[in-house]
């Protein structure tokens, strides 16, 4: 995981997890960072500027003048910083950040940063349970800012709970992973991306349905559209929501309205990642009226439901298609076939017999084939799993 070129700045508060700042400073710069250290006036009864400043090879400013009559500038180094992380951040520092108390160097350097904001807070277990604690969490999130939960353990007061400063190392792996996941490198791209089961109705009450949750689609349309890309997300039935504001989210029911919905978007799209679990067979007829148990057997006739995947291979021009195959045998025999049949530029398999793997489940575990390529992952969560397909198809796209 890299920082490479990356400006970080540093808020310390007036906390005893002050002392971890200085593993911190060394993880940010063992990942390529350039780091400067601010704190409030409080926190240098826990740690020296030296020490801060010799780590960071910067000067560590706390007061708005310094003793020479010089005027320490919060614009500046607000502006020069590509993310801003408050560590540790303790209950005071927090209620003045969300109220806008601006009344030290600190806070000023706050409220003038442009930047991310990332916040560690550390503080005893009864504070960090505190109604005022979790609202001004909450103003905070809802800022934008991305707060770095405390965890639970030994606490300078003798008490053991939650309360305690994230270690350095989760710090600055969240800071990476947050610049990994907005590397806008789908930027300018537009991608459609089918999710979820679909329902065939048999009468008003009772459909034909699956078990595929949409989260599989859902993570790739998240995680997408972090990359920049502007989302189209056509989900068939499914408990999951996004408000991310890339993802433009269409909800549909059955296989015959997720067909529609896709070909008016399809001719447009870069990008076709076909994840939902289409039903394959829709009832002929649906019954006006509840059906009646009055039969000792009841027959319904299904037809065919049309293969969206299929029409996008034969309707496309330029896209890059991508499907999925969920397969029970002959597994990758099956998927390559289905790559072909498809006019597919590539294909994700999952094999049900994997343990870990299909639907409701938070993992997979996948392979990729494509028509020259095949690629083998772990079983990972379904979140991490959405990476490796996206870096897959840019992999293939910028070839
Ligand atoms: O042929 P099969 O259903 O196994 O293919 C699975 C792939 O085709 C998935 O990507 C699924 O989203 C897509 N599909 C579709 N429309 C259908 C059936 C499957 O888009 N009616």
């Amino acid at each position: 995981m890299s920082l490479s070129g990356k400006n970080i700045l540093i808020a310390v508060s007036g906390g005893i997890a002050a002392y971890k700042i200085h593993f911190l400073i060394r993880d940010f710069v063992k990942k390529g960072a350039s780091v400067q250290v601010i704190m409030s006036p409080d926190a240098e009864h826990f740690v020296t500027k030296l020490s801060l400043s010799t780590l960071s090879k910067n000067p560590v400013y706390s007061e708005f003048y310094s003793d020479n009559g010089t005027w320490n500038s919060h614009v500046e180094m607000a502006l020069w910083a590509d993310v801003m992380i408050f560590a540790p951040c303790t209950s005071n520092t927090l209620a003045k950040m969300v109220h806008g108390i601006c009344d030290n160097l600190m806070i000023a350097t706050y409220m003038s940063a442009k930047c991310p904001v990332f916040i560690a807070p550390a503080m005893d277990l009864d504070m960090y349970q505190h109604p005022s604690t979790k609202l001004n969490l909450e103003l905070a999130e809802d800022f934008g800012h991305i707060v770095i939960p405390a965890e639970n353990g030994e606490l300078a007061s003798g008490l053991v709970g939650q309360g305690r400063m994230a270690e350095p190392e989760t710090i600055s792996n969240t800071i990476a992973d947050f610049f990994t996941d907005n590397k806008k490198s789908l930027h300018g791209k537009k991608i459609l991306i089918t999710a979820g089961p679909t329902y065939e109705a048999i009468d008003p009450v009772r459909f034909i349905g699956n078990h595929s949750s949409g989260k599989m689609g859902f993570y790739l349309a998240e995680k997408a559209a972090k990359r920049g890309a502007e989302v189209t997300l056509i989900s068939g039935p499914s408990s999951l929501n996004t408000k991310h504001e890339n993802i433009q989210l269409h909800r549909v029911t059955s296989a015959k309205e997720m067909y529609s919905k896709v070909f008016e978007f399809y001719e447009n799209a870069d990008i076709a990642i076909a994840s939902a679990a289409v039903a394959d067979y829709a009832p002929k007829e649906i019954a006006s009226e509840k059906i009646k148990k009055n039969d000792e057997t009841l027959t319904i006739e299904l037809i065919k439901n049309p293969d969206i995947l299929k029409t996008m291979g034969e309707k496309k021009t330029h896209q890059f298609l991508v499907g999925f195959a969920l397969e029970t045998q002959n597994e990758e025999e099956n998927a390559l076939a289905k790559l072909h049949k498809k006019n597919l530029d590539m294909i994700v398999l999952n094999s049900l017999r994997d343990e870990g793997a299909g639907f409701q489940k938070d993992t997979n575990h996948i392979r990729i084939f494509t028509e020259n390529d095949r690629f083998e992952f772990d079983l990972k969560s379904k979140e991490e799993v959405a990476d490796d397909i996206l870096n897959q198809i840019e992999t293939l796209i910028l070839k």
